[in-house]
């Protein structure tokens, strides 16, 4: 083992919470799709960061933006105007919902923190303060109380229970059950329209159009957590625009500034108009280098038609990932969209399939004990995910499962 990986180890052991079941590797270089470790080994990342680095590692318009910004002013507040974020606001907002407002956090679980908030005072201020959000059996919407109490899975957070009253979770594209939980005691319906920790899940058109239908009976906000599925990973800037739903608020982080920490929400119309002075607010968030690598991302994703390419590329390695199934022993289903997607194996496995993959210089994700998750760059090349499917064949064929 290499001295850095072994000093970076013990450092690690000894110092921090062990929160983390890491593989044994440190990266220490990366360009585009690729990552080099502490050996000096080269890898194909077809994790990305778990879906952030959306432009790949380490790309020229992104570290431009942020060497030019740090050399200039890093911190602020929001106590005072902030030019990147202002502009970034408009870009997102125009290519949003035009004529609305953003509110911008650091991370994944604050936007939907915000979103909800949001949801709840705008009851608040119509005379009816609601007291029930419904979510979905398998979601996931971050680590925080409120997000924990509003994700699907127990495991999250029976450890740190009591959890948050006021949250109730329907199964994934049962229409019927979505419609007898969404009353007028709802302030919002929460959903991802793909579900990323939850193994990638798609929820139907169907179900999407009927989550909008039911909050259009009950005065119910529509938030799709589109933190993992947005920026254009799943071959649109958004998942859910395909089922032609428009949500009232939408949450974006993961991508939005290619691995420096950023997110925010979106409001439609009236709801972007909710949250006033005093309401909401953060140090952090928003803040001059965020703003600047967002809008380096934001601009490249959008000039160079990246979803385009995640929805060209990402066929066809589903393609391919789908002539496993029935013709690679273990493979039994393919999931998801773009470059968004899951290989379920009939076993729990997977942990070993990333630890072979990792052997043989491909990254990819357990994102469940019996599911192999990619999420790679939306750069990436046909030739890539060609490699990254070859390699997992190889993998499932081998002896070493
Ligand atoms: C759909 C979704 N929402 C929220 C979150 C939480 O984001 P963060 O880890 O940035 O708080 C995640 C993280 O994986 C996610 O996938």
């Amino acid at each position: 083992m290499d001295e850095l990986l072994a000093k970076v180890q013990s450092l690690d052991a000894q110092y921090t919470m062990q929160t983390y079941k890491r593989l044994p590797v440190a990266f220490t270089r990366g360009s585009g799709t690729r990552l080099w470790d502490s050996a000096g080994r080269e890898y194909l990342d077809m994790v990305g960061g778990l879906g952030v680095t959306v432009l790949g590692h380490c790309h020229p318009a992104v570290t431009e933006a942020i060497c030019e910004q740090a050399a200039r002013l890093v911190h602020t507040t929001n106590l005072y105007y902030v030019e990147p974020q202002a502009e970034l606001a408009q870009l997102l907002v125009e290519k949003t919902f035009p004529g609305s407002r953003c509110f911008f956090a650091n991370s994944g679980a604050e936007a939907n923190e915000g979103a909800m908030k949001l949801a709840r005072k705008y009851h608040f201020t119509r005379g009816g303060g609601r007291d029930k959000i419904v979510c979905l059996l398998g979601s996931f919407h971050g680590r925080t109380l409120a997000t924990m109490s509003a994700t699907g899975q127990p495991s999250k957070w029976q450890p740190f229970s009591p959890v948050m009253p006021g949250f109730a979770h329907v199964p994934v594209n049962d229409v019927g059950a979505l419609e007898r939980a969404v009353d007028a005691h709802t302030a919002a319906v929460v959903l991802e329209p793909i579900q990323g920790e939850g193994g990638i899940r798609p929820l139907s058109d169907k179900y999407l159009q009927a989550a909008r239908a039911a909050c259009d009976s009950t005065g119910a906000l529509l938030i799709t957590d589109e933190v993992q599925s947005g920026m254009g990973r799943t071959g649109t800037f958004y998942a859910a625009q395909v089922s032609g739903v428009v949500p009232d608020v939408i949450t974006v982080a993961k991508g939005l500034a290619n691995g420096v920490p950023a997110a925010a929400f979106l409001a439609r119309g009236e709801f972007g108009e909710v949250l006033a002075p005093g309401d909401h607010g953060t140090t952090f968030g928003g803040g001059f280098l965020a703003c600047a690598a967002a809008l380096a991302t934001v601009r490249t994703v959008l000039e160079q038609d990246l979803a385009g390419n995640a929805g060209r590329v990402g066929g066809t390695l589903a393609s391919r990932l789908k002539s496993m199934v029935g013709a690679v022993p273990g493979v039994s289903e393919v999931r998801g969209r773009g470059l968004m997607l899951a290989v379920q194996l009939e076993s729990d496995v997977a942990r070993r399939v990333v630890e072979l993959g990792l052997e043989k210089g491909v990254i990819f994700n357990d994102v469940s004990p019996s599911a192999v998750r990619m999420l790679p760059a939306l750069t990436l090349s046909e030739e890539d995910a060609m490699k990254a499917a070859d390699v997992l064949e190889e993998v499932l064929r081998g002896t070493d499962l």
